[in-house]
């Protein structure tokens, strides 16, 4: 009798914990229409960019452990398109992953609907479309996965968070890049910041800003959705704090600046902790020879709320971008 009654108790509750979970678990229903735009490059010449929702990037997708995603998209470009969800585990469920082999690409002028759980997940990711070179033109964008509210996350919570997709970008159209097999070995001409050229290139054309105020912490999640070129990440007289990288917390490690290779995200911690002013945001290319006014120097603003004056002084300088032994010892240092 006694065990009937403990194995009843026992399924009860087990019983709860599954309604539980299945009742914090929240369903986010997105439509993507994505199309060609060629008013969304980040130069004044035309250049057809890949957008959702006229979008450049897309749009966040801010999920919670557990959810579920649903993101019903309509193929509004000429050719096949097919979406990945970089990191996002998709347990069971490969079907969903978006790679060439396991997924159909969605014919063009037709919609389908990616329905994934970020099951005990959490951290940083980016979506990209996953074949014929279109992520060279676009369609990119950010993935949160925040903690569940029950769960103690290992630093306090920051004032505010920014996604910042950088990455490598190149002014020639991605159907004549896949088109040419030398591909590969092309130097892109620009590095952008959230789809924006370096601050200081063009004067009709917006670079990326972000507001802060002094004394509050931030949390950025840094991705390289480029194509090619690895960088290295740092913000004028600022420190950060490595928090988290590809879906886990890390140790706690202080910086000055951080390596990001093609397809990584990092969190990081940074905290107003200057006078008021404005600050570069660089990121500067890896094996590569830069001058500070390259394009291939990807310049944004840390905009503190009471700033009277504009970005000043000399960028920020990084470790030599040949030295490999560098980018070894960081990324062995983060765990
Ligand atoms: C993302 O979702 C979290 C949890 O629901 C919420 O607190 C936060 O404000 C959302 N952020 C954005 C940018 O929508
Ligand atoms: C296409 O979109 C419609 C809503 O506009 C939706 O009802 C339908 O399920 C979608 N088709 C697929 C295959 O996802
Ligand atoms: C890059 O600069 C370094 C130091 O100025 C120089 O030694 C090296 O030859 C340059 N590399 C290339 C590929 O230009």
């Amino acid at each position: 009798m006694r065990s009937t009654m403990a194995s009843f108790v026992r399924s009860t509750l087990a019983f709860l914990v599954v309604l539980l979970a299945t009742t914090t678990a929240e369903v986010i229903d997105l439509r993507w229409d994505v199309h060609v735009n060629d008013a969304f490059g980040p130069s004044s010449s035309a250049q057809p960019v890949i957008t959702i929702n006229d979008k450049f990037p897309g749009p966040l997708i801010n999920s919670t452990t557990n959810d579920i995603v649903r993101v019903n998209v309509f193929n509004n470009l000429d050719e096949p398109l097919l979406f990945t969800w970089n990191g996002i585990q998709q347990r069971l469920n490969s079907w969903q992953d978006g790679v060439s082999g396991t997924n159909c690409a969605i014919k063009p002028g037709t919609n389908w609907t990616y329905a994934f759980v970020v099951k005990d997940q959490i951290g940083t990711f980016t979506y990209f479309p996953s074949i014929n070179y279109q992520k060279l033109a676009g369609g990119f964008g950010p993935i949160r996965v925040n903690n569940r509210i029950v769960i103690n996350v290992p630093f306090p919570k920051p004032q505010a968070e920014f996604d910042l997709l950088i990455g490598d970008w190149s002014f020639t159209d991605y159907k004549t890049i896949r088109s040419r097999l030398e591909a590969s070995t092309e130097v892109p001409d620009m590095i952008l910041i959230n789809g924006k050229a370096p601050y200081g290139y063009s004067t009709s054309k917006p670079y990326e800003s972000v507001g802060v105020t002094k004394g509050k912490t931030y949390r950025f999640r840094v991705s390289n959705v480029g194509s090619t070129l690895s960088f290295n990440f740092r913000i004028q007289n600022h420190k950060m704090v490595v928090v988290e990288t590809e879906g886990s917390y890390t140790n706690q490690i202080t910086l000055d600046s951080l390596d990001v290779h093609v397809g990584q995200s990092y969190s990081v911690l940074v905290t107003a902790d200057q006078d008021d002013a404005d600050y570069y945001i660089v990121a500067t290319p890896k094996m590569l020879n830069t001058t500070d006014d390259s394009p291939l120097v990807a310049k944004g603003v840390l905009h503190y709320t009471e700033s009277g004056s504009r970005v000043s002084g000399s960028l920020p300088t990084g470790p030599d971008p040949w030295d490999i032994e560098f980018s070894v010892n960081q990324a062995r240092s983060i765990r």
